[in-house]
């Protein structure tokens, strides 16, 4: 395994890619709890996520993924260091003020979360509710459904969809807003190899098309190939930044999370 390195941008990067970073985090720790039960999770934390890459996060159970996932998604407050997410710093900021920023961003989480008692476009309308745009609410569920190849599902509520098929509306209301930033937890855990395939290269074509940024946590070795680079996170520090070629040819998979080489 390589030795631990500043994965921050190089010194040559011009300072206007990193002003125009979707993501720019410089020496982020995050601790749980105060006093004597205060647990540290992450530590030193550097990482810059240029706009329109797919990034996948991976590494051991219990290394810190989501709860970096949330402080970037401004479901938690950062109180140390610097996290500067679309271009707004975020550490310090109210909760309300950290409620503005998440209208910028999706959220795709391992469980669909989705409410049962609403139809697919019922779930996506609510997203849009969130705007205001209360007229436009259903074309909008219906034109992102269809996108995600959900057209004649629009109607169904999700004890009659698939898997995979309830993951596309998480994915469609997490997208119905157009946002800059998608935050993905183990997208497809729950889904079957073809269902996680077709959910990832969903996305992937969306990042493609409309210059998303996309920063997704997975053990899932079956959908490192959609990714523009990899970082691995070990006991709370990021330990590699890689490309997927040189990820598969330099880490010895007895140091990775087990889940990560299980076919
Ligand atoms: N709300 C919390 N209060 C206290 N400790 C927490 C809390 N949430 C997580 N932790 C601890 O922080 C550490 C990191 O947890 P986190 O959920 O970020 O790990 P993870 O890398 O996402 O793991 P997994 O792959 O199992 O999802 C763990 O030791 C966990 O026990
Ligand atoms: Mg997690």
């Amino acid at each position: 395994m390589e030795t631990p390195h500043n994965l921050s941008l190089p010194q040559s990067t011009a300072i206007a890619e990193i002003k125009d970073a979707a993501v720019h985090i410089k020496n982020l720790n995050y601790s749980f709890g105060r006093g004597d039960l205060c647990k540290q999770v992450l530590y030193d934390i550097n990482l810059t996520l240029p706009r329109g890459q797919i990034v996948i996060m991976t590494g051991p159970s219990g290394s810190g993924k989501t709860t970096l996932l949330t402080l970037i998604g401004a479901l938690r407050s950062a109180q140390e260091g610097s996290l500067r997410v679309l271009n707004q710093e975020i550490v310090g900021l109210s909760n309300r003020q950290l409620v503005e920023v998440r209208r910028n961003i999706g959220f795709i989480f391992q469980a669909h979360n989705l409410f049962e008692s609403l139809t697919a476009a019922q779930n996506v309308e609510m997203a849009v509710e969130l705007t205001g745009e209360f007229a436009t609410k259903r074309d909008q569920a219906t034109a992102i459904l269809t996108q995600v190849g959900l057209k004649d599902r629009v109607d169904y509520k999700p004890d009659a969809l698939s898997g995979g098929q309830k993951q596309r509306v998480a994915i469609a209301r997490a997208l119905v807003n157009q946002p800059r930033l998608i935050l993905a937890d183990e997208p497809t855990a729950a889904l079957d190899k073809k269902s996680g395939r077709d959910v990832v290269t969903l996305m992937q074509k969306l990042a493609k098309e409309q210059g998303k940024t996309i920063l997704m946590v997975t053990h899932d070795n079956r959908i490192l190939d959609v990714a523009d680079r990899i970082i691995n996170l070990v006991d709370g520090r990021l330990e590699s930044d890689e490309t997927l070629d040189t990820f598969v040819t330099t880490h010895d998979p007895k140091v990775l999370d087990r889940r990560m080489f299980i076919l």
